[in-house]
């Protein structure tokens, strides 16, 4: 049983763009450094916005502990840059000068557009690299915590409707991450919902 565990794993193991740690670490730093000075000033939950974007990658990191992810370089790079260029005025462009293509194409994947309706949002990360649906998963766990306290019990639900179509439409990209943002969602339902 175990050796076919091992086998399996291998497999996986295998099929990734595997970079070496201080590799992955060298890079994990360098989108760091730029997210943090991207969001400088800008808050979450009344802290400075990087802890978010750190809690985000963290999950991307133990969930390629679990379940591999393809190309965890990219994929950190990706978690920690995916808010920037929805929330900051750096374009993609200007990020091009820093970071390789698939890492930009990933967060702009990750990043509402205008006028674009949610299902077709989600649908674009769906088409796109495994790896990206895994990060919008992460991006959730980590997000559906209390909610703001301007928000209205409409709010709330809606924000619960989105949450579970990222589960129907994404959580395909990886068992344990579904899992787990499955449980997140429950939980958020049975403190915050009212029924
Ligand atoms: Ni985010």
């Amino acid at each position: 049983m175990e050796k076919k565990m091992e086998a399996e794993i291998e497999t996986k193991t295998e099929k990734r763009n595997a970079a070496p740690p201080e590799e992955i670490q060298d890079f994990y730093n360098k989108a760091l450094f730029y997210a943090a000075r991207a969001h400088n000033g800008q808050l979450y939950a009344n802290l400075p916005y990087i802890v978010h974007v750190c809690m985000v990658a963290d999950e991307v990191l133990m969930a390629d502990r679990i379940e591999p992810l393809s190309n965890l370089k990219d994929a950190v790079q990706i978690a920690l840059l995916h808010d920037v260029l929805e929330d900051t005025p750096i374009t993609k462009d200007e990020m091009l000068e820093s970071f390789e293509p698939n890492v930009v194409h990933g967060v702009d994947l990750l990043t509402k557009k205008e006028g674009l309706p949610l299902s077709a949002y989600f649908q674009r990360i769906k088409d796109g690299d495994a790896d990206v649906s895994v990060i919008k998963m992460c991006d959730r766990i980590i997000n559906l915590q209390r909610p703001p306290v301007h928000w209205t019990a409409e709010d709330i639900a809606e924000y619960n409707e989105e949450s579970l179509m990222i589960l129907e439409m994404l959580g395909w990209s990886s068992e344990y991450v579904s899992k787990r943002l499955r449980v997140k969602v429950e939980l958020y339902e049975k403190m915050f919902m009212r029924k």
